[in-house]
């Protein structure tokens, strides 16, 4: 038998995506019209880790009022970070380098504290796997998922991917033209760390007549003789899409900085050594665009929009079930619940074998391959 709940927290971590605004303002209505309270963690759990950082406080009350109208804005009202880690905290050791420190226990604190009866975690593989760890120190937790990655396990799709995919979309419709009048090949970089989700949905709706995703190996050859072949039938121009996770056969991921205590790798850089290998291999006129951290600005589509509503709506329906430890999913077309033991440290890769790529490959795709 749990305990009635008067009072809950939310907090947004990881890399922000379109549609975590629609999630807060879902969770903090839908607790409101159960009588409960509402409070937000600012930037991830860093609000109750580093209150002095915030002259405001750094848990906010947020009431009804303040959630209105912010569904349809991107980022997050109450800020985020990818550097937080409660369980794996960095701090500067004596010596000058840095060390990491359990403080998940002032999470916890905090939370008895404070009255808090519940928490609702939006996030992405790294704030799911927190939050499922606090659950299993006795939190009551119920997970969101969110990343314009995809790559969460055992939901269907997360928010904010479709955002991505709808604005990578419209740089490639635009690109097309401009790749059109100069002859020109145009290497479109995007993001998805090690999923190429975002590169295959994209670069199949935006027409690109190569796409490189981490899942398939690819050989800079086979790419080369693809724009080649489009040459040779008087097709000037192509239009390539890369993940910035793409590997190619006989080479490593490309990367802009190693992981470090409290932070990952950072991915970056493959679309530069396609275009360049590319333009030595063609001789073709060649121009790189990394669309980077624009797929994850701006507003969230209809879809992410909705899914967000649905899913902040859907983790207060758990906790008032006396559901904890779970993540809201997206099954078909209805939420359901699955285990956060179930998610945590599990990446989606594109399957090899999903109709999207054969969709890819029907319509003479290369993947390097
Ligand atoms: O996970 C979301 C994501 O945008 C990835 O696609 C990308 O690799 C990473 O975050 C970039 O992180 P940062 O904002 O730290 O540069």
């Amino acid at each position: 038998m749990t305990s009635p709940i008067r009072r809950i927290a939310i907090c947004t971590g990881g890399g922000d995506a379109p549609g975590l605004n629609a999630v807060i303002r879902a969770v903090v209505t839908a607790a409101a019209n159960r009588g409960w309270e509402t409070v937000g963690i600012r930037d991830g759990f860093s609000g109750i880790l580093s209150p002095g950082h915030y002259p405001g406080g750094g848990v906010v009350r947020l009431s009804r009022e303040q959630v209105r109208g912010i569904a349809h804005l991107g980022g997050t009202i109450l800020g985020t970070t990818n550097k937080g880690n409660p369980f794996s905290f960095p701090v500067k050791l004596p010596d000058g380098t840095t060390g990491a420190v359990d403080r998940s226990g002032e999470i916890l604190d905090y939370f008895a504290r404070e009255g808090i009866d519940a928490l609702v975690s939006v996030g992405g593989d790294g704030s799911l796997t927190i939050a499922n760890e606090l659950h299993h120190r006795g939190l009551r937790v119920v997970g969101v998922p969110k990343t314009i990655d995809n790559d969460l396990d055992k939901t269907f799709t997360t928010f904010g991917f479709d955002s991505a995919v709808s604005f990578a979309t419209e740089c490639l419709d635009r690109l097309h033209s401009t790749a059109q009048s100069h002859q020109r090949v145009m290497v479109v970089e995007v993001m998805g760390r090690y999923a190429g989700w975002i590169a295959l949905h994209a670069g199949i709706a935006g027409g690109a007549h190569a796409i490189l995703v981490p899942e398939i190996a690819f050989d800079i050859d086979k790419v080369a003789a693809k724009v080649r072949q489009r040459d040779a039938e008087g097709r000037l121009h192509s239009l390539v899409v890369v993940a910035e996770g793409a590997l190619p056969h006989d080479g490593h991921r490309a990367l802009v900085a190693a992981a470090g205590i409290g932070h990952a790798e950072r991915l970056g850089g493959a679309g530069e050594q396609v275009a360049h290998e590319l333009a030595q291999r063609t001789g073709k006129d060649t121009r790189l665009v990394v669309l980077g951290h624009l797929l994850r600005g701006g507003s969230p589509t209809a879809f992410d929009r909705l899914a967000a509503l649905r899913f902040g709506t859907a983790a207060v329906r758990a906790l008032d079930a006396g559901l904890s430890g779970v993540m809201v999913a997206l099954a078909d077309s209805n939420v359901n619940y699955v285990r956060l033991e179930a998610v945590a440290g599990r990446m989606k890769a594109v399957p090899l074998d999903c109709d999207t790529l054969q969709t890819g490959r029907d319509l003479g795709v290369s993947f390097g391959d």
